[in-house]
């Protein structure tokens, strides 16, 4: 079971309630989690989910050679509205031949955008039946004081009530392909504007390049080199490093933290998806596509994930 604190008493009931499903044997998470916060969701939720939880870590970008059965958990970061590239790549390799997932997006409270309904669009290109998703919070990876410490105690208890709804949800033998919001055509793929350097401090520990999830980072006697064709501007590096030593330039720093700094006072309600409304997957001639019904926000507070987005391409 997971071992999250239990301090509220809305928490205890969340969790009676949960105590009182029945829990899967196994599930296999794929999760992309280049500084950890889609980690953190995904084990949650798988955890208060299955007994067994195998873990495969597609920032290890090693090929998943077992296509393995039962129900998929997928967890993958927002970036710029939309999934990274790369992650995108990683999980199209993924074959679903008939297998049952639940998708999950994390984002730094900004907006997730197109990215749950990307991530959906290509289970299903991939043979997977999705029946439920959620867009979680995690502390913004590049503005660490936006949505800071999340996921908290308040979001495991989120988490936790969405599987035990996914675990009732499958009891009922429902597979229905849930709503999600979200625009075909996706808004445009991630470009990163920067990347991050190397200070004095730096000790050529090699802990940045071993952190990084496309191998962009290279040690050696001039220091270290980052492939700047390479790197998209995940931050893992710079969450890596034990100096300090790694971080985007400080002029890219000053603009950002002046655009998304205002969010470090708002707390982004989680959102989770079980329900059908209306057709899946919509044509993309059908443009603007949201089903405000479907959605479930865990708190009542604060503006929406989507649709509230400052311009395009915005981290
Ligand atoms: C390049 C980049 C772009 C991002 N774009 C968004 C975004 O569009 N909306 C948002 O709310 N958060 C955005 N974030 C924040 C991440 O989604 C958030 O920090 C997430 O938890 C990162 O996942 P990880 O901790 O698994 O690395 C962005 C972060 C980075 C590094
Ligand atoms: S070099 Fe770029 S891609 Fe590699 S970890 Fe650092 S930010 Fe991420
Ligand atoms: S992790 Fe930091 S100290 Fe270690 S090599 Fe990278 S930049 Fe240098």
């Amino acid at each position: 079971m997971p071992s999250y604190p239990l301090r509220t008493g809305t928490a205890s009931i969340i969790r009676s309630e949960h105590l009182a499903m029945r829990m899967i044997d196994k599930t296999d998470l794929f999760c992309f989690s280049p500084t950890g916060g889609t980690a953190e969701v995904g084990r949650t939720f798988a955890d208060a989910m299955a007994d067994v939880v195998e873990f495969v870590d597609l920032c290890a970008n090693k090929p998943v050679s077992d296509p393995g059965d039962g129900i998929a958990v997928f967890a993958a970061p927002v970036f710029a509205g939309r999934l990274p590239p790369v992650a995108a790549e990683r999980i199209r390799s993924v074959d679903g031949h008939g297998r049952v997932a639940i998708s999950l997006v994390v984002y730094g409270t900004r907006a997730f955008d197109d990215a749950l309904l990307e991530l959906n669009d290509i289970l299903a290109e991939r043979g997977f039946t999705v029946i439920a998703s959620g867009a979680f919070i995690a502390e913004h990876s590049i503005v660490r004081s936006v949505g800071q410490g999340r996921p908290d105690g308040r979001d495991a208890d989120d988490i936790v009530g969405f599987a035990g709804r996914v675990l009732s949800k499958i009891g009922r033998g429902d597979s229905a392909v849930p709503s999600v919001p979200g625009n075909r055509p996706y808004r445009p793929d991630p470009v990163a504007s920067s990347h991050p350097t190397t200070s004095d401090g730096c000790t050529l520990c090699g802990r940045c390049a071993k952190a990084c999830p496309v191998g962009a980072i290279a040690i050696g006697n001039d220091g270290v080199v980052t492939d700047e064709r390479a790197c998209f501007m995940c931050m893992a590096c710079v969450k890596a490093c034990p100096e300090k030593a790694r971080g985007l330039p400080a002029p890219v720093m000053d603009a950002m933290t002046a655009k998304l700094g205002p969010l470090a006072s708002v707390r982004r309600p989680n959102e989770t998806f079980l329900r059908r409304q209306g057709p899946y997957p919509a044509p993309a001639s059908t443009g603007p596509w949201t089903h405000p019904a479907s959605r479930t926000s865990s708190r009542s507070s604060g503006s929406r994930g989507a649709g509230s987005a400052p311009p395009t391409g915005s981290p």
